[in-house]
């Protein structure tokens, strides 16, 4: 059985409650619970934490066991030289997902530290972004 985990950084918490036009108004919970019986064949594992150094244990500690991250950093995507480092100093690849389109938006969220890092990143799909990601690792 394939071991994924999908980690969620900081606000993505709220998603539900947060900016609905932009994130939706479905619980990260909720949604996890259509993957867990989408993926009934999968070893599908969650973590959120809006801390930065956090999202990096968790990385270090599943990163050498299991066969893929799914990993959307929230605002870290734009900022964190160190979550970036942690990608390359494991062995499990990862995708990136993003939830909302960040090439439609602010300027600040086109450039991701962690792009390079990253087998492939999906921006803009809303939380299917998730699935196509797990999807991902078991082709
Ligand atoms: C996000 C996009 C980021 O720019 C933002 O900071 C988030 C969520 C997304 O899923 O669309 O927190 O990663």
């Amino acid at each position: 059985m394939k071991k994924i985990l999908i980690i969620n950084g900081p606000n993505l918490n709220l998603l539900g409650k947060r900016e609905p036009t932009i994130y939706g108004s479905q619980t990260f919970e909720e949604y996890f619970q259509t993957l867990q019986s989408l993926f009934s064949d999968v070893d599908l594992h969650y973590f959120q934490s809006n801390h930065e150094g956090s999202l990096i244990d968790k990385i270090h500690e599943v990163g050498f066991t299991f066969d893929g991250i799914v990993l959307n950093a929230g605002a870290y995507t734009h900022t964190s030289v160190a979550i970036a480092d942690a990608l390359s100093a494991v062995t499990t690849p990862a995708v990136e997902v993003h939830i909302s389109n960040v090439h439609a938006r602010e300027a600040f969220r086109h450039h991701s530290y962690l792009s390079s890092r990253v087998k492939g990143v999906i921006v803009g799909l809303g939380l299917k972004g998730y699935e196509l990601a797990v999807r991902y690792f078991l082709s």
